[in-house]
């Protein structure tokens, strides 16, 4: 059976509110990120405006794609932070190069990255593994995130044993090796902003390539190394 759901859409914009080159309030993606990431979080509809698919690739070449969280940004990078044995770590362990997604749908906007990851020192990831609230660091040591497990009960009892063991005042669920941050290091970052009729604007900030220079019509010269241009949508 076939479902055809090709009549399924809405539309985004009545009026024509653009989002031209004039309206980016910083001439770099982070400071840009920061507005709309900002914008994002003052809307109740938004429940976790941090929440943004992560794409990786085997050393075959076949891309997965899962949600993360993230956990802090600034010019060095976006960080989050998950199982170093899962799935996604093993194909960043081989292939860094990765893609995130963000979409804020009440506001009708997505904010693509592209780049590569690094670890996170592991002082970074056990500052932040003990700021989580402990129930969450007890599933961390109970998880062996992405292998296969028999039932919901072993992991339930590997649960109760962590907690009967590291549920005591005074004590500190320690932080497994397996589990820790990263932060991706982006080469491009584009903003789409959802326009009346699918005429979407899309502004993206990348690397110049070696040699390119920025000209007056399509590719600008922003800051810190940055350069942008406007991409049909
Ligand atoms: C909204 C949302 C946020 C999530 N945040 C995280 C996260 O920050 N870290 C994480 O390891 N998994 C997170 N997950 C679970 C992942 O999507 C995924 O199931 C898990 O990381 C295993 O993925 P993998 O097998 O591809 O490595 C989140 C899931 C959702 C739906």
């Amino acid at each position: 059976m076939s479902i055809d759901i090709g009549g399924m859409r809405i539309k985004y914009k009545d009026k024509d509110d653009t989002f031209l080159e004039k309206h980016l309030v910083s001439k770099e993606p982070f400071g840009q990120f920061k507005a709309w990431f900002e914008e994002a979080c003052t809307r109740k509809e938004i429940l976790e405006p941090n929440a943004m698919c992560l794409a990786t690739s085997s050393k075959d070449g076949y891309p997965s794609a899962r949600f993360v969280l993230l956990k802090g940004f600034g010019k060095e990078g976006f960080k989050f932070f998950t199982n170093y044995g899962s799935r996604k770590a093993k194909e960043m362990e081989i292939n860094p190069n990765v893609a995130a997604t963000f979409y804020w749908e009440i506001l009708n906007r997505s904010v693509r990255i592209e780049g590569s990851v690094e670890k996170l020192s592991e002082e970074e990831s056990t500052s932040y593994f003990h700021s989580r609230p402990v129930p969450s660091q007890i599933a961390a040591c109970a998880s062996y995130q992405s292998t296969p497990i028999e039932s919901r009960d072993i992991l339930c009892e590997r649960e109760k044993e962590l907690e009967a063991k590291y549920m005591i005042p005074g004590l500190e669920v320690p932080k497994p090796a397996y589990w820790g941050g990263y932060i991706i290091r982006p080469r491009a970052v584009e903003f789409w902003q959802g326009q009346r009729d699918r005429l979407h604007d899309r502004i993206k900030f990348r690397k110049p390539k070696e040699g390119e220079e920025p000209d007056e019509k399509i590719l600008h010269r922003g800051e810190d190394g940055w350069v942008f241009e406007r991409l049909s949508p």
